[in-house]
């Protein structure tokens, strides 16, 4: 359920870099219970936005953002945690040799009176976020034992220490296998109907589709188009992607055969690819993953995952 009052709302934000103006004018609201997909062409302005939302950059003095309705600024990290904004950027490093709870924690232990680390306290904890995300990853494996969908999960789970409102996630599904996407979408899902707000980095259109509430097309910094996802289409987020009044152009160009740049899914069989990963999804939502799924049919043995 959307609530009506954003948890954070810019008004005219622009980002500028020396002069090049890489985010212009965007009026932009963000509600709990929502995903937000943000879509559009390599240097759209994607990432610029999650790094204003996280405090990585500033707006140009016009701007404005409002948290809660209260006229507010994000000038770090620290700013935006202070928020409850929480952001898993690309390619989060993990600690190959330790566990998962020690992972979950690196730069945050919790300790004792006598300063030992208080493994209990840690576990309980790591306990209580992997649940938001329904995980049953063990907690004392490995973290080179996990799959690459377990790891970006691992990343969206150690944001759930802080309790965060809002989860900025920047391509999260980039370089996962179908199997790996889905169980991720999947545990975004659990995090909007746990009532987070979840702005989501995508440029694979199925995932978009299967998933978000909203979505927001940037071009060369611009909001090109808004829409709820069920009032729109591919071809019209497509279309706006690309800055053409008709998508036919670019599917047509997408189905003969430019092979590996089709990251979109338009070029090979929308519909279809739309609804298989739907479906995958729908079965992450019981509570299979990845691991248990390749155990009752797949190739993949990975026996001892469950905590
Ligand atoms: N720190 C920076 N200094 C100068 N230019 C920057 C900086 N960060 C981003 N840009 C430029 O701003 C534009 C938008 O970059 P951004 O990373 O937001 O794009 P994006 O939509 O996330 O693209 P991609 O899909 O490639 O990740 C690009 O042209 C980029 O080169
Ligand atoms: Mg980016």
């Amino acid at each position: 359920m959307i609530d009506k009052q954003p948890i954070v709302r810019f008004t005219d934000v622009s980002v500028t870099f020396g002069f090049f103006e890489a985010l212009k004018h965007v009026d932009l609201s963000f509600y709990r219970g929502e995903i937000l997909a943000v879509v559009g062409d390599n240097g759209a302005g994607k990432s610029t936005l999650l790094k204003v939302l996280a405090g990585l950059y500033q707006p140009d003095s016009a701007g404005g953002i409002e948290h809660n309705g209260i006229p507010c600024t994000i000038n770090g990290i620290q700013d935006s945690r202070a928020l409850g904004i929480a952001s898993v950027f690309q390619d989060q490093e993990f600690c190959d040799n330790l566990d998962v709870t020690a992972n979950l924690f690196l730069g945050h232990e919790k300790r004792d009176d006598f300063r030992r680390l208080d493994v209990h306290t840690m576990e309980d904890e790591a306990r209580r976020v992997l649940a938001q995300v329904s995980s049953p990853i063990g907690l004392r494996k490995p973290i080179s034992t996990l799959t690459k969908g377990q790891s970006q999960m691992l990343s969206i789970a150690r944001t759930l220490l802080d309790d965060p409102e809002m989860i900025l996630l920047d391509e999260p599904t980039a370089s996962l296998s179908v199997m790996q996407t889905a169980e991720v979408l999947s545990y975004i899902k659990k995090l909007r109907s746990n009532g987070k707000s979840i702005v989501f980095i995508c440029n694979t259109l199925p995932d978009v589709f299967a998933i978000s509430d909203r979505i927001v097309v940037l071009r060369h910094g611009r909001i090109n188009g808004m829409h709820q996802t069920h009032d729109t289409s591919y071809e019209q987020i497509i279309a706006e992607i690309a800055g053409v009044d008709n998508a036919a152009g670019v599917l047509s160009t997408l189905h003969n055969g430019r092979k590996g740049v089709d990251n979109t899914g338009a070029g090979t069989l929308p519909t279809q690819r739309f609804d298989d990963q739907k479906r995958l999804i729908d079965r992450q939502d019981s509570p299979a993953t990845e691991s248990t799924y390749m155990q009752k049919g797949g190739t993949i043995k990975d026996a001892d995952n469950a905590m």
